[in-house]
């Protein structure tokens, strides 16, 4: 059974379906990527699937809980966490108190017994910062914990969004876009950090652009175009599929002359996925090889 369970899920703004019936499963443990255009709904669906937007219908499912519709803090308490494509870092404060922030809701649940008595506040604050700072040195940051937050450089934050998810000690960590913004050597930490993650029993759900990255991590991949399902399956199987190199590739006038020399060059033979994906990446000089290899396939 699913970790996190998605049935018939739809998301219209005005005119526009953003997500539309969409059905799809996590299994405990795994790394689930999600791929698509800019635009084919995929920061929407992260937002329906942690209560930050309400579906107009369908179901969402975390770890048996019926959550569609519900507040963020109930997705939360069922066990989801999640970072954000635009950083939402609170700037003014160090990177521990970002941190803690995300024990929050946790500390909260254990406020009646505080307040009975039955643990001193002051052993909770300690025990919050104590996870906090390991927290940090587990995404990389342990240089960082006493750095105002807008004094650490961008790829720092993205790793801090992630200790701060982590600090709700969730079952499913739900990511939007983890490596944009940097630079290969920074995303190869992330792509590490994941693993590592992966390795100690955390289901991931990932939205992200950089399709080293997406390959590397992922144990399936959901393809999302205009809102629905395009293909999904193991990163083998997407990077093969017709229908996902069209919607990513688009086009026939995108076969130019470069197709012809790539091809004669050897590159046209198999497809590859890190070019003709990355989307911030070379897109104009991997596509058309890419494209006569899916061609072919
Ligand atoms: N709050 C909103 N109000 C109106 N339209 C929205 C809203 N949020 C998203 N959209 C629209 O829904 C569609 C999907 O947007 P979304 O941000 O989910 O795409 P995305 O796949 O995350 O794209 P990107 O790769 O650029 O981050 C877009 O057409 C977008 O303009
Ligand atoms: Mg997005």
């Amino acid at each position: 059974m699913g970790l996190l369970r998605v049935e018939g899920l739809s998301k219209r703004f005005g005119g526009l379906r953003a997500i539309e019936n969409l059905s799809f499963e996590v299994s405990p443990g795994s790394v689930q990527a999600i791929i698509g255009p800019n635009g084919a709904g995929k920061t929407t669906l992260l937002n329906l699937l942690s209560g930050l937007y309400v579906p107009d219908t369908g179901r969402v499912a975390v770890d048996g809980h019926d959550l569609a519709g519900r507040p963020a803090h109930r997705f939360a308490a069922a066990g989801l966490a999640r970072t954000f494509q635009n950083l939402q870092v609170f700037f003014n404060m160090t990177a521990l108190e970002n941190v803690m922030t995300g024990r929050h809701l946790r500390e909260s649940q254990a406020l009646l017994p505080a307040l009975l008595r039955l643990e001193p506040m002051v052993w909770a604050e300690h025990r919050s910062r104590a996870r906090a700072l390991e927290l940090m040195q587990q995404v990389g940051l342990g240089a960082w914990t006493g750095a105002r937050a807008d004094a650490m450089p961008y790829g720092a934050l993205k790793r801090l969004e992630i200790a701060r998810a982590l600090a709700l000690e969730p079952k499913l960590l739900l990511l939007d876009e983890p490596a944009a913004g940097l630079n290969p050597t920074e995303a190869r930490e992330i792509d590490a950090l994941i693993r590592t993650l992966a390795a100690g029993g955390m289901t991931v759900l990932l939205v992200e652009h950089n399709m080293a990255l997406v390959m590397e991590v992922s144990d399936r991949v959901l393809v999302l175009d205009h809102g629905t399902k395009l293909a999904e399956g193991t990163p083998a199987e997407v990077a093969r599929d017709e229908r996902v190199i069209e919607a990513y590739l688009g086009v026939e006038g995108l076969v130019t002359e470069s197709a012809t020399e790539g091809a004669a060059q050897g590159t046209g033979g198999t497809l590859d996925m890190r070019g003709a994906l990355d989307m911030h990446g070379t897109l104009g000089n991997t596509a058309p090889a890419a494209r006569q290899a899916g061609g072919h396939a």
